[in-house]
């Protein structure tokens, strides 16, 4: 069984930074070198001079990492951890929706392939969607690619109408309203924080929407003690490690709770991947440089 000195060990062995996502298992996260949201992973990805950067997340976040370090070999430890987000988001099938939107920009959410990134024209995460839509002129028209219900929280926000592309995240996706307003009567105490994956009808219920990260932030801010945590569960450790004295609740469903792809990241993989140096995330040359501009408009604007 592969422990966590092994990981520590061999990382630094090799010069490895292993950047992890909230959502990953306890004992990935506590190997990583950071743990975060997806802006404060690229931030971190961008700034680096480690040899290795091994991504205990999706495929997606690995891409990210590549594209701002080209030079840099990126390693993910199973390929097939996508994002029904990124999946469902096909570059030819965007090509072709834009037909009817040609005077339109695309402003695409992070967990998007390389391929839809290099049609965008500034990428955002949940972290800093408002404020980067806030920041383009009132009357810029805009498609917004590929969460209908971030989209559609951006656009009640900042009055907005975004045209937004029909796509949701298999995790966040699955709460209900019904769920939430079960939680609600069970714990009436708690706070409900969401993530602004989640459909309209259960943002309307909670007390505080945002990005995983702005959810810690909230939490450790609040007076109050206890919440119902409506995102996927991973998250609970950092939560709980950053609040000791502070209960939180979630519901009793692993398909609203769990990011498979996520949960894919293991000590055993991070181990034989860093040790084999593969599977090691490729990208071509235009992909990366067509891919990097909207990135780095969104590092600039955050
Ligand atoms: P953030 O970590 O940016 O809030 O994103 C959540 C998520 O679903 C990542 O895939
Ligand atoms: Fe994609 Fe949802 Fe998993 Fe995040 S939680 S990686 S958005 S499927």
């Amino acid at each position: 069984m592969v422990t966590k000195e092994d990981v520590l060990t061999l990382k630094k062995e090799k010069n490895a930074i292993i950047l992890a996502h909230y959502y990953t298992l306890p004992e990935v996260q506590e190997v990583a070198d950071f743990v975060g949201d997806s802006l404060g992973l690229s931030q971190k990805a961008a700034q680096t001079d480690a040899d290795i950067i091994l991504f205990a997340g999706v495929h997606f976040m690995a891409e990210t990492a590549k594209i701002l370090n080209p030079g840099k070999k990126v390693l993910i430890p199973d390929m097939s951890a996508g994002c029904s987000l990124a999946d469902g988001c096909d570059a030819e099938e965007l090509a072709a929706f834009m037909k009817d939107y040609p005077d339109h920009k695309i402003l695409a959410y992070i967990n998007c392939t390389a391929a839809v990134k290099t049609m965008s024209d500034i990428i955002v995460t949940s972290g800093n969607a408002l404020k980067i839509v806030n920041s383009l002129p009132e009357d810029e028209k805009i498609v917004f690619v590929p969460d209908r219900n971030l989209g559609d929280y951006i656009n009640q926000q900042t009055g907005r109408q975004m045209v937004l592309w029909d796509g949701d995240c298999c995790v966040h996706a699955r709460w209900s309203a019904s769920m939430v307003n079960k939680l609600k009567q069970q714990y009436p105490q708690a706070e409900l924080i969401a993530h602004p994956e989640c459909e309209r009808e259960v943002l309307e219920l909670a007390d505080f929407v945002g990005s995983t990260a702005a959810m810690l932030k909230h939490v450790a801010a609040s007076e109050n003690k206890e919440f119902v945590v409506i995102t996927e569960n991973g998250i609970l450790h950092e939560m709980k490690k950053q609040n000791p004295d502070k209960i939180f609740y979630s519901a009793d469903n692993q398909e609203a709770c769990i990011c498979r792809s996520m949960k894919m990241n293991n000590l055993e993989n991070i181990y034989q991947a860093l040790k084999d140096e593969t599977p090691e995330l490729l990208l071509d040359e235009e992909t990366i440089e067509k891919a990097k501009r909207p990135i780095l408009r969104m590092l600039e604007l955050s």
